[in-house]
């Protein structure tokens, strides 16, 4: 059963379906703070906002994508000027990372917030220094009442796959990062059965 997904300005629905079909195969599902997923096989991403978990799912994880909260008109640029596209055949490789963050976060102010994330964790600029290896896609979950805040899914080639780690690694050592209190890490192939 899916609900009508918002279209346009409102942002797109996706739901990411663990269980046993989909085209991306888990190589690894690790819990980065607090509880992990149900031990799936597959990841089944689907354009629209689920409402009831398809037969054999383990999990649903569902989110929208927004308007940006925090980049700057110059960091604009420079993202459109550098971000790839999804689905490029040679980025055989995906994250799925669900990310909550505190109490603590949500009850900073917008400007608060933005000092924490760029000026002093430097998020988006580093970030842009992955671009165009890795292609991404930000979806926003915690006005629906879902587990997590975001649900965050990046795609890259194999010959980037120790980049991706990099890059995760500074953002997990971030000032921001201190504000993330579950972060699931869960890591995908393309299509190989
Ligand atoms: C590939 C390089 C990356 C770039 C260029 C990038 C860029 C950005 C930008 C521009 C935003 C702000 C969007 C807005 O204004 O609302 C953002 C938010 C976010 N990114 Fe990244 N990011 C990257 C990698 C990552 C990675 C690897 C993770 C997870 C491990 C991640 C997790 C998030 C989360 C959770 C948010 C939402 C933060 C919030 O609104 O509190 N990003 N990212």
């Amino acid at each position: 059963v899916t609900l009508q997904s918002p279209s346009g300005p409102a942002g797109r629905a996706f739901s990411f379906v663990g269980g046993t079909d989909g085209t991306w195969r888990i190589t690894r599902s690790s819990a980065v703070i607090g509880a992990a997923l149900p031990e799936a096989s597959r990841v089944d991403v689907i354009e629209s906002m689920v409402a009831s978990p398809p037969p054999g799912a383990l999990w649903v994880l569902r989110g929208v994508t927004s308007n940006e909260r925090y980049v700057t008109r110059p960091e604009r640029q420079l993202l459109v000027a550098r971000q790839p596209p999804l689905g490029r055949p040679e980025a055989a490789c995906a994250a799925l990372i669900p990310i909550r963050k505190s109490a603590s976060w949500w009850d900073l102010t917008q400007d608060e917030r933005r000092e924490i994330l760029e000026t002093r964790s430097e998020h988006i600029k580093i970030g842009l220094r992955y671009l165009p290896a890795v292609a991404r896609r930000l979806h926003h979950s915690r006005d629906l009442g879902e587990p997590f805040d975001f649900i965050t899914w990046f795609e890259y080639s194999p010959e980037h796959a120790m980049r991706f780690e990099e890059l995760v690694g500074h953002l997990r050592a971030s000032e921001e990062w201190k504000y993330v209190d579950r972060e699931v890490d869960v890591r995908l192939v393309r299509g190989a059965l």
